[in-house]
């Protein structure tokens, strides 16, 4: 490592600003500085300024390393912009096979739930996930990180929830372990062994095994920074998730959970009760949740391409939270069911045309708020000196471009911890 300089960006949007989670009117203040420059070392951000600043500063560090020059390198950014890499706060990262029968099945007018019910859905993913090794969950898994790369993603949270018994949700945690190891993205890992009941068990006796063999290997391995449940008709009922998640409060993971997705199921208010660091979905949750979440400090995790993928029309109430004062989040929910794509931009651009929401708020949704959700705040999701060099570079002029070209991914260039990754 050494020192890089960044150049020239038509509109370096920094997202500098308060120490916590952006609310309100916060949310529309980039921090945008024109014609802005980064100067980088050792994977840290050591300035943001102009780039005539930051080339003063390049000047006086050159003479001092006038012996090694090759510790120095300048970029020319040529009037792109330049962001902080996205934090995308939901995926489902590791499974086998795909769902394709699913897609073609809701085109010709099945539902999610239909499909489920006929032995489809998250249970099809499940055998396919089984049934792979290790090591091939691992090949399929990393060359879903480069997509998330090509997108400008460099921070992820991923799930297991595709094994349902001990060993197998086990092999996809250290999966996401290994990932995170051997590849330039950051993996930020989530049990969800409550994803769904396995076929030939009953659903207490499965909230058992969750309780009682799987949260409590997994903590020991340190496999997972959060605890996870979908908490839906036919899944887990709000007692079967408190319990579960609660079990996992005692083994310090942080909670989150998948709440109000296909109905108003009462999973905002148990996040709040919980004191979750997040509740994700939200699509059926009514003012009442709104603001349980409000008064419990959680923050909502919006997933408009899960409402897109299943053709859905209802969208989470955006504009209601914004207004309501809660740091909203947004991320991909990339999984083989209801949301395949890795795309941030697609996500900005579903939130501009779909929830209302501006570019401006998607960005600070899709970065500094979602690295506080995954307890990375301090450290990723804006341009701010002492913070990792993680930096997303766009073939645009504008940010609001960013949001606005959709279907292909406007990304340049991607740095991660001040390496050049794409
Ligand atoms: O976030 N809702 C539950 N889990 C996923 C879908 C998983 C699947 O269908 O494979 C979601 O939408
Ligand atoms: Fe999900």
């Amino acid at each position: 490592m050494g020192t890089l300089a960044l150049l020239h960006a038509s509109q370096l949007v920094t997202l500098a600003g308060a120490k916590r989670p952006r609310i309100g009117k916060e949310l529309s203040e980039l921090g945008v500085i024109r014609d802005g420059g980064v100067l980088i070392r050792d994977g840290k951000i050591e300035l943001v300024a102009s780039s005539d600043e930051v080339e003063r500063n390049l000047t006086a560090l050159s003479s001092q390393v006038s012996g090694a020059p090759n510790q120095l390198e300048v970029v020319d950014l040529g009037g792109r912009v330049v962001a902080p890499g996205f934090v995308d706060a939901h995926t489902h990262l590791v499974f086998g096979g795909n769902r394709l029968d699913d897609f073609e099945r809701r085109a010709r007018g099945e539902t999610y739930e239909q499909i489920a019910k006929a032995g489809r859905g998250i249970w099809s993913t499940v055998q396919k996930t089984r049934a792979a090794t290790e090591q091939e969950l691992f090949e399929l898994a990393k060359k879903r990180v480069a997509w998330f790369l090509k997108c400008g993603t460099t921070t992820i949270e991923a799930k297991s929830g595709y094994g349902l018994t001990l060993e197998d949700e086990l092999k996809i945690l250290r999966v996401i372990r290994r990932l995170n190891d051997e590849t330039p993205l950051e993996i930020v890992p989530t049990f969800l062994g409550a994803h769904a009941v396995p076929r030939d068990l009953s659903p207490d006796k499965y909230v058992d095994l969750v309780i009682n063999e799987m949260l409590p290997r997994v903590a020991k391995e340190k496999l997972a920074e959060f605890c996870d449940v979908f908490c839906e008709r036919n899944y887990f009922d709000v007692e079967q998730s408190r319990k579960i998640l609660t079990a996992a409060k005692m083994l310090r993971l942080k909670l989150r959970g998948h709440v109000d997705q296909l109905s108003n199921f009462g999973g905002a208010k148990l996040m709040a009760d919980l004191g979750a660091m997040t509740a994700d979905h939200l699509e059926r949750t009514d003012e009442q949740g709104i603001a349980a979440l409000k008064s419990a400090k959680v923050q909502p995790v919006l997933l408009p391409g899960s409402v897109y993928a299943l053709g859905l029309k209802e969208y989470p109430r955006a504009r209601e939270m914004i207004e309501a004062g809660l740091p909203v989040v947004l991320a991909t929910d990339f999984n083989p069911g209801s949301s395949p794509t890795p795309s941030m931009p697609m996500i900005l651009s579903l939130a501009c045309t779909q929830m209302k929401m501006s570019p401006a708020e998607a960005i600070s949704a899709a970065t500094i708020n979602a690295a506080y959700s995954l307890g990375r705040g301090d450290r990723i999701g804006s341009l701010e000196v002492g913070k990792s060099a993680n930096i997303a570079v766009f073939d645009c002029e504008d940010y609001r471009e960013i949001a606005y070209w959709f279907g292909l991914p406007r990304t340049h260039s991607v740095y991660s911890v001040g390496e050049r990754v794409l």
